[in-house]
């Protein structure tokens, strides 16, 4: 049989957009389809994790072996999160939105000759940091990524150190690199140990790569 090095751990995985009303037809989101952080939850499960895999709305189907909670906004993301926990692995690979509108219970109506509604937006809670900072809570090993269009590496260590997270990935999503929605990534590991570059992958080969990592570095922390 195959090896399940992370039999008896829980894991918890956010994956996908959110998506935030304006009214009850209308909504921001964005391009995440889900790929990267779908296969981060069936590689964990696939090394015996127990996992709960928090998403937005996607099309790609549901990985085998995990339990699947679906929401839309980020504030529904942090909730189903921490009714997850506890959990000895976290991993974000959601594309919260950083900001809410404030929803109208009505549909917008178009006035003739009336100028467009301007939204009010508010800043939504980070949930990888949320969750980073949980005290008690924490899952041992919590693991961000950083969606970056410039200066890839030096935003995302900087980000690591601003949420509070024990690792980052970080990846360029420039709309040349087809890092959103496509089936490859360029990834960059940041730990407190420096910076390792990955090549560039598929998804699924690196996710299987990070749970790989994942199961090597816990086993270390704490040996069954
Ligand atoms: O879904 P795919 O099409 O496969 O694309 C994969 C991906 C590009 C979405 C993925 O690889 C990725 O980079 N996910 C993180 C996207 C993102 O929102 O990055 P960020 O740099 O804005 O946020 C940094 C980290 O904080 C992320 O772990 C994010 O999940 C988390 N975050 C951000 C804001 C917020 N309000 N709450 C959060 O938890």
């Amino acid at each position: 049989a195959a090896p399940r090095p992370l039999a008896g751990r829980r894991a918890v995985v956010t994956s996908g957009p959110t998506v935030e009303a304006i009214d009850p037809v209308r909504f921001i989101a964005n391009r995440s389809s889900g790929k990267q952080g779908h296969a981060v939850a069936a590689a964990l499960a696939a090394l015996g994790a127990e996992v709960t895999l928090v998403s937005g709305p996607v099309t790609i189907p549901d990985p085998a072996g995990v339990r699947m909670v679906r929401v839309e906004s980020a504030r529904d993301m942090l909730a189903a999160c921490q009714a997850a926990l506890p959990a000895d692995i976290l991993v974000c690979a959601a594309a919260v939105a950083d900001w809410r509108v404030e929803a109208a219970d009505q549909k917008l109506k178009k006035q003739p000759g009336g100028a467009p509604p301007a939204l009010v937006l508010s800043e939504n809670p980070d949930i990888l940091a949320t969750l980073s900072q949980a005290g008690a809570r924490r899952p041992r090993l919590v693991v961000g990524f950083a969606a970056e269009t410039e200066t890839v590496v030096e935003h995302a260590v900087a980000k690591r150190r601003r949420k509070g997270c024990d690792w980052i990935l970080a990846n360029d999503v420039s709309p040349a690199t087809g890092t959103f929605g496509g089936d490859d990534n360029t990834l960059h590991l940041i730990t407190d140990h420096g910076v390792e570059d990955w090549p560039r992958l598929t998804k699924q080969a690196a996710a299987e790569r990070l749970a790989a990592r994942i199961a090597e570095a816990l086993a270390a922390a704490s040996p069954k």
